[in-house]
């Protein structure tokens, strides 16, 4: 339960909530047959948290779809409230210079689905950049966004990888939904049940399957959609130090560290270290 006291004064009030019902998620209301104050704090803590005097906001992106953005006001810190510019006390504290292991041991969630991955790329005796490129493939899904994974994945690495590493991680994506014979690789059974046997490609998947269908790259790609495991096993752990030299070798680790670089992706890595700063 949030710490604003609604009908204590109408400025708290009206400055810190002024989502309608209208646009609250179905289940967050259903759940709260309470009196009306008690129904506007559901909704502020499902976008704000108040922790002492700090307002800790949502970006819209996180709660789009569940809220209709187009209706959601713009929020700014209530009276007597400050803004967090900074680190998120409720999650794990970052090094001043991250490193790529840091961010799995405190950004990634899922983790142990790249970590086997690349577990098994390694023990089919793939080369070191194909081991490296089933580590990061859903980087962006584990960290940072699901929709159009795999060219936030490309982007976020493009700095520190070759470009055929890269490459590969976006092309994955469009990669999945195409069988290849060659290599044994099928249409995920998972994708069937996960989005209907009826489920058609988008163009640009299209587009980008034909693309990349002639590049000399192509295997690269194709390989990690072989050690794409989707049924892994929970109880098998796989740690990150394992692939410590080859992160060495292919990882272009910056000594600023991750997010303090200035490279064209430090704002995405900064973004993932605070996701929740207001600006
Ligand atoms: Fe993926
Ligand atoms: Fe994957």
């Amino acid at each position: 339960m949030s710490s604003v006291r609604h009908g204590d004064t109408n400025t708290v009030q009206s400055n810190a909530i002024a989502f309608s019902e209208a646009n609250a998620p179905a289940a967050l209301l259903s759940s709260h047959s309470g009196s009306p104050s008690e129904r506007a704090d559901a909704l502020e803590e499902y976008l704000i948290r108040r922790l002492d005097d700090v307002w800790i906001a949502k970006s819209i992106l996180y709660a789009s779809g569940d809220l209709d953005p187009s209706t959601v006001p713009s929020k700014v810190p209530p009276p007597g409230t400050r803004a967090l510019m900074g680190d998120d006390p409720r999650l794990k504290k970052m090094s001043d210079a991250p490193t790529l292991a840091e961010f799995f041991q405190k950004r990634l969630m899922s983790k142990a689905h790249l970590l086997q991955s690349a577990k098994l790329a390694l023990d089919s005796g793939h080369d070191e950049k194909i081991v490296l490129a089933c580590l990061l493939h859903d980087i962006a899904v584990c960290g940072l966004i699901r929709a159009d994974h795999g060219y936030w994945g490309e982007q976020l690495i493009a700095p520190y990888v070759s470009e055929e590493i890269s490459w590969a991680v976006r092309t994955h994506q469009a990669l999945r939904f195409f069988p290849d014979e060659s290599v044994g690789y099928e249409y995920p059974e998972s994708y069937v049940r996960w989005f209907g046997e009826d489920y058609e490609l988008e163009p640009y998947i299209h587009e980008e399957y034909r693309q990349a269908r002639k590049h000399r790259w192509y295997m690269t790609a194709r390989l990690i959609t072989l050690n794409d495991l989707y049924a892994f096993d929970p109880s098998v752990e796989v740690s990150i130090d394992i692939f410590t030299d080859i992160i060495g070798r292919h990882f272009k680790q910056p000594r600023e560290g991750l997010g303090f670089d200035g490279s064209p992706s430090a704002h995405m890595w900064r973004t993932m270290i605070s996701p929740t700063r207001f600006l």
